[in-house]
């Protein structure tokens, strides 16, 4: 039998949709990325995300039901992200789940947009168990974390500032490259050969010395601008720099990782959000955790930023658990820390 759950994220400039069926897996899914939306004003503006989802909502879930061959009729609950996010997007995914919930006279699920990046990975490796240690870096968070198992997270470290993604973002706008940076600076970095990259020191492995998992890396972004500053502002340049300072992020998230897999005897090493796609990170955690006698596990590169599918898994597990929204209120939060389940 089963139970198929239609999850619904809307906590940014993705409207992401998709059915999970508990012994059937992932049934469908659809994405509507707002990039180009926002492109023009060099980042998300919360007010225009919030009714592009407005716009979305029907026909993808619509499209995710028909590519699923099912009537709405079919579905056991509704799963929406009830934050971290921004607000107003937020609030439209949570009041059209929770309208299509109580339509359908069946229970809405409230879902940790940070615990399904985190439950990604289980997707594509449904063996993968708890306990895990894991490394989320997407646009907003950055942090070090325990998983114990569903719904109890132990934050090991975190950011002090800015967030991997956003500091990759930044970078990229500061040579002068369009938003979503983060995927093109990445790109230029790869692009860099050896020869070039030797003309220029390394830039600094921050907060590695210091003593616990915490992590810092507003201070990169100013070592690129200064680089930059300081150029002939070429596009071999900004290869160059890209390059560095792709190296330095990813070096000093390989030492904390070591780290902590190392003071928490973990054999997994789970990697979550956006920058989870980043090449270099991959074969930098996947290298680590071999050398360590254990396994990094990723999400496929297409559910490592945001998307509906990770949010119907999430709510899935926690529906199985007897967990259900069932109250008319619309309780979304902007700020929600995963520990604080
Ligand atoms: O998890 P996500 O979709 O959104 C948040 O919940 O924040 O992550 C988006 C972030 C952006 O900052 C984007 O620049 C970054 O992930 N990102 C990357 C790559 N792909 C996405 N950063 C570095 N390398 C990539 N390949
Ligand atoms: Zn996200």
């Amino acid at each position: 039998m089963g139970v198929c759950v239609l999850g619904i994220e809307t906590s940014c400039d993705e409207t992401g949709v998709a059915i999970y069926h508990s012994e059937k897996g992932l049934l469908a899914d659809a994405l509507y990325s707002q990039v180009a939306l926002h492109q023009v004003h060099g980042g998300v503006v919360p007010e225009l995300a919030s009714r592009d989802h407005v716009k979305q909502l029907i026909p993808l879930v619509s499209q995710t039901l028909s590519k699923a061959s099912l009537d709405r009729s079919q579905l056991s609950a509704i799963a929406y992200t009830a934050g971290p996010g921004l607000i107003g997007a937020l609030l439209t995914g949570a009041c059209f789940a929770k309208s299509l919930a109580l339509a359908l006279q069946i229970p809405a699920v409230a879902v940790h947009h940070l615990e399904a990046h985190l439950l990604a990975a289980k997707l594509s490796t449904p063996a993968l168990d708890f306990p895990f240690t894991a490394l989320l870096v997407s646009g907003g968070h950055t942090q070090i974390i325990m998983a114990h198992q569903l719904g109890h997270y132990e934050l090991l470290g975190e950011t002090l500032d800015d967030a991997v993604g956003e500091a990759f973002d930044k970078t990229a706008k500061l040579m002068g490259i369009a938003y979503p940076g983060g995927p093109k600076l990445a790109a230029l970095a790869d692009a860099c050969s050896i020869k070039d990259a030797a003309t220029c020191p390394p830039f600094p492995r921050p907060m590695t010395t210091r003593a616990g998992f915490d992590l810092s890396f507003s201070g990169l972004k100013t070592h690129a601008l200064m680089a930059w500053q300081k150029s002939n502002q070429s596009e071999d340049i900004k290869r160059i720099i890209a390059y560095h300072f792709q190296q330095a992020v990813v070096e000093t998230l390989v030492i904390k990782c070591r780290r902590a897999i190392g003071k928490m005897q973990s054999k997994r090493l789970v990697v979550a959000g956006g920058v989870g796609a980043n090449r270099l990170l991959r074969q930098g955690l996947t290298e680590m955790m071999e050398e360590e006698g254990g396994h990094a596990y990723f999400p496929s590169i297409h559910f490592c930023t945001d998307n509906g599918a990770m949010v119907a898994y999430t709510g899935c597990l926690h529906f199985l658990k007897g967990q259900e929204d069932n109250t008319h209120q619309l309780l979304v939060k902007a700020r929600w820390p995963l520990n604080a389940n």
